[in-house]
């Protein structure tokens, strides 16, 4: 069965666990022609194919799916100065800047903004909460990690909508099958995303703030300071990791409380708040799948793949594979071994927003179980995943308040 197995065909996009799960019992390394990639579906497999980063180049890991038609190619020639900075570069380039985005990413500025994120989280709740029955993708999950991580870098909230939707064109160009049209109205918003964050460096290189691009402005004390090409290709490429993996995530970790009806034990006892993450980010990662291409022949379990073999790290299977966690499919918030996903990846590339994104997760959940005595998930309603291998999240999620806690 596997050689008709398309990533992003309808019903694999609707629920890609039971193919995941064939693969990994019959073909756990496997050619996917829908994609032209490897699929890998074991734990072991998985955690070795991030952990090799010799053998393994992250260099495609932000490289369109498919090749763009030469019109959209046009648009972005000469225009579009992209430069490799963190998640697609190797070594020994990729210690430079994350060691100096590492202390952009500080704990005092973190710290700073935990307080910000709860406020805005309840200003976002109280605008919705009186309604009854809501969407909580949409009216939380979508905007608060936007807010966040803008406010970190010095956007102004007002350009908000604007980048989210650059970013939504981004994540069906790099990551899905766009049709031919839609990649050249890519093209243009990704230049004009890329020109927006050109200039938001030389705003503040001109006028340093107390901001995430201010700091890596000021980083002046190396022998090698970050150029402004490198700082505009870093808030390029963190707008999108920033929030589009927190959103889905957050909505995911809802929908996994609701659907195993763990409200009101949350509610009872928060001192359980990060297995429940854990065990979210495990069961129903926003991150399903991540790429690689090899540097060299290699052998994985078995099967030998070429020089430049590109690959599809199954995320998704190996957070399920049974050898690791018994009962995979079983949302389980009390499992021991919970944060040995690999739901962040795992190596020199290890995400490096994972405690921004621990923090945000439970921010809402807190505010979220400070209002409402109990939520449901609305009967019936169908869920809708965005067409692309690596991000996944229902687009909406329709719950309702059945008791308000008014009080809080
Ligand atoms: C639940 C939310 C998130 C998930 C599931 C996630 C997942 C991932 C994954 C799978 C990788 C690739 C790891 C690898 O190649 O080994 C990654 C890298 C990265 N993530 Fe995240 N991420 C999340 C949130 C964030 C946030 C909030 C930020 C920043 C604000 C962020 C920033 C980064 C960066 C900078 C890298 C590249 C690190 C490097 O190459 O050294 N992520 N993330």
């Amino acid at each position: 069965m596997s050689p008709s197995v398309d990533p992003l065909s309808s019903d694999y996009l609707a629920d890609p666990y039971p193919f995941l799960a064939n693969l990994r019992g019959e073909k756990p390394v496997e050619h996917l022609p829908a994609i032209d990639m490897w699929i890998v579906t074991r734990y072991e497999d998985a955690r070795q194919v991030f952990r090799d980063n010799k053998t393994f180049s992250a260099a495609n890991v932000q490289a369109p799916l498919l090749p763009l038609c030469d019109e959209a190619m046009g648009i972005l020639k000469g225009r579009f100065k992209l430069v490799p900075v963190m998640s697609n570069l190797d070594q020994p380039a990729h210690s430079r800047i994350r060691r100096k985005l590492a202390r952009a990413f500080s704990a005092r500025r973190i710290k700073l903004l935990t307080p910000v994120i709860e406020k805005r989280c309840r200003g976002l709740v109280e605008t919705f909460r009186h309604q009854g029955r809501f969407d909580i993708a949409r009216e939380l999950c979508y905007p608060l990690p936007a807010i966040t991580i803008f406010t970190m870098f010095g956007f102004p909230d007002d350009d908000m909508d604007q980048i989210k939707e650059w970013c939504a064109d981004k994540l069906v160009v790099n990551w899905g099958r766009p049709t031919q049209e839609h990649q050249i109205r890519a093209a243009r918003t990704m230049v004009l995303f890329w020109e927006y964050c050109v200039d938001f460096v030389a705003k503040r290189r001109a006028a340093p703030m107390d901001d995430m691009t201010s700091d890596l402005i000021r980083d002046e004390d190396e022998t090698q300071p970050l150029t402004d090409q490198e700082i505009a290709s870093i808030l390029f490429g963190l707008s999108f990791a920033g929030h589009e993996t927190t959103t889905n995530q957050m909505t995911n970790f809802l929908r996994n409380l609701l659907e195993n009806n763990l409200w009101k034990n949350l509610r009872e006892d928060r001192s359980n708040m990060q297995s429940f993450i854990d065990e979210s980010l495990r069961y129903d990662s926003s991150v399903i799948a991540w790429r690689r291409i090899t540097t060299t022949e290699v052998t994985i379990d078995g099967v030998t793949l070429p020089k430049g073999a590109k690959i599809m790290i199954a995320i998704g299977a190996a957070n399920r594979d049974p050898e690791h966690f018994p009962q995979p499919d079983h949302f389980d918030p009390a499992r021991k071994n919970a944060t040995d996903h690999l739901s962040f990846g795992t190596g020199i590339h290890l995400c490096l927003g994972r405690p921004l994104a621990h923090i945000e997760m439970a921010a809402m959940a807190n505010v979220l179980l400070d209002c409402f005595a109990d939520l449901q998930l609305v009967a019936d309603q169908e869920l809708h995943f965005p067409p692309n291998i690596s991000f996944r999240g229902p687009e909406t999620l329709m719950v309702q308040s059945v008791q308000d806690n008014n009080t809080n």
